[in-house]
């Protein structure tokens, strides 16, 4: 029954954003499927790569199965040192980290992972289209709905409008933190299923945030790039490159979807009802991904809260346990990448990463991340929990180095156990792939920082 659920939890994540209408449609999910396979056809070609490894099983039931045994889990020869510069030297002051290893860890992050976000990229104007009063609890709340219009008059066959709404207490004084998840807007009526007996109801999170004065917002990623590779000639990427195919080491659907909440981010500069300095951005598995990606990329935010973002976010990609590089380059995930991260899983492999996720959490340092996972009975192992946290505490150092407390531990901690005390947090929740029971630990955590 637990697993039921989990597998009804992980469609929904999964298919909702390919198809925001809820409709499940053979001929457009067909369509979606061979245009993805034709631009990953087009990229392999242009990297010179004639076939790719392909990744274990997320089915633990399945004989090629992703290790889940932790004693296989550790066979990498090198992990990347964020202190050591490309020359050799060690970084030993703030000034160096700033100034030389933390634009080239950037770079290798740019070409090889993430892609890079063309110069050109157009503005945004943004549209309050409809401002309406709520109750939320027994909270009086202000909605904005916004409508995030992109300057599309470089290519006018592609239109471009970021999905976003903001709630605010009704009866508040100042400006106020925000935390805005990466999300979906459910239709009017849509109830998400409760979970069987034995699984406790995650808590209403925008509730909680909102019993603290502070207000909410849900950006819509899918609503200006597409998850899947059909879309990267579309949406915002396709935008900039005037419909064509993206090349090696452009942008892939992560970055656009954090280049999205830097816009929000924007928009939150210029509402008076909102503390544009204090801004949570948060996210579960792709989206706690994304979350962490904007994180890094983007200073202005305050604080992120990653949840379970596995592979591609958090985790060591190193780590021979669960969800591994080449199931992240194959055709039903690349699109989340450079196309140059596909080399990854062809001629090179996860040890040849110039990079791994520690550098990518520490180029979040000083600021605050909480680094967050469901368990391993629920859960699953796919996510990898002890490589997110191994993700952060090998970050530790940088954040040391710039005057704040790391993990504080190597080891990973029992279930429950919330390592709070430094600028990044750990916890691993008993429930399955959600942040939804992490909400309270968080808020406490992050109360230290936020007014
Ligand atoms: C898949 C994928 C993960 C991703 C997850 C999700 O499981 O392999 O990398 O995080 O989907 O977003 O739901």
């Amino acid at each position: 029954m637990k697993n039921l659920f989990k597998i009804f939890a992980l469609l929904m994540i999964v298919l909702f954003p390919v198809n925001a209408q809820f409709v499940f449609d053979p001929q457009k999910m067909d369509s979606i499927r061979k245009s993805t396979n034709e631009d990953y056809r087009l990229m392999l070609q242009m990297l010179g790569i004639d076939s790719t490894r392909p990744g274990p099983s997320g089915n633990p039931k399945d004989h090629n199965a992703a290790n889940t045994n932790e004693s296989k889990a550790a066979t990498y020869t090198s992990l990347p040192d964020p202190l050591i510069l490309n020359d050799g030297r060690k970084v030993k002051d703030a000034e160096t980290w700033w100034k030389k290893r933390r634009p080239e860890i950037v770079e290798y992050f740019d070409r090889e992972i993430y892609g890079r976000v063309p110069k050109n990229v157009p503005g945004v104007s943004w549209e309050i289209v409809k401002t309406k009063e709520d109750t939320i609890g027994n909270i009086p709340v202000v909605v904005k709905e916004l409508l995030g219009h992109v300057d599309n008059s470089s290519f006018p066959s592609i239109t471009v409008d970021i999905q976003l709404t903001l709630t605010i207490p009704a009866d508040t004084k100042g400006p106020v933190p925000i935390a805005m998840e990466f999300g979906f807007i459910l239709p009017p009526g849509f109830k998400l299923p409760e979970p069987p007996p034995g699984v406790p109801k995650d808590p209403n999170w925008q509730q909680l945030v909102l019993e603290k004065g502070w207000g909410y917002a849900i950006l819509v990623p899918t609503s200006y790039q597409s998850d899947n590779g059909a879309g990267l000639t579309k949406g915002i990427i396709g935008l900039v490159n005037k419909g064509e195919h993206r090349k090696p080491d452009d942008w892939g659907a992560l970055r656009a979807w954090a280049w999205g909440a830097s816009r929000a981010l924007d928009y939150f500069e210029t509402d008076k009802s909102v503390n544009a300095k204090q801004v949570i951005i948060e996210g579960l598995s792709r989206y706690g991904k994304a979350a962490i990606v904007t994180m890094a990329y983007d200073q202005r935010f305050a604080i992120a809260f990653v949840g379970s973002s596995g592979a591609g976010g958090v985790k060591i990609l190193r780590r021979n346990y669960g969800e591994q590089v080449e199931n992240l380059a194959s055709s039903s995930e690349y699109h989340w990448f450079a196309g140059n991260f596909i080399k990854y899983a062809g001629p090179l492999k996860s040890n040849d990463l110039p990079v791994d996720a520690h550098e990518l959490a520490a180029l979040c340092a000083p600021r605050p991340i909480f680094i967050s996972s469901g368990s391993f009975e629920v859960e699953g192992g796919w996510v990898d929990a002890k490589g997110m946290f191994l993700g952060g505490a090998y970050a530790s150092p940088i954040y040391e180095l710039l005057g704040k407390k790391g993990l504080g531990t190597y080891d990973f901690p029992p279930i429950e156990t919330a390592l709070t005390n430094g600028e990044i947090a750990f916890r691993q929740h008993k429930g399955g792939h959600t942040t939804g029971p992490n909400w309270p630990e968080f808020l406490k955590w992050a109360d230290k920082y936020l007014e």
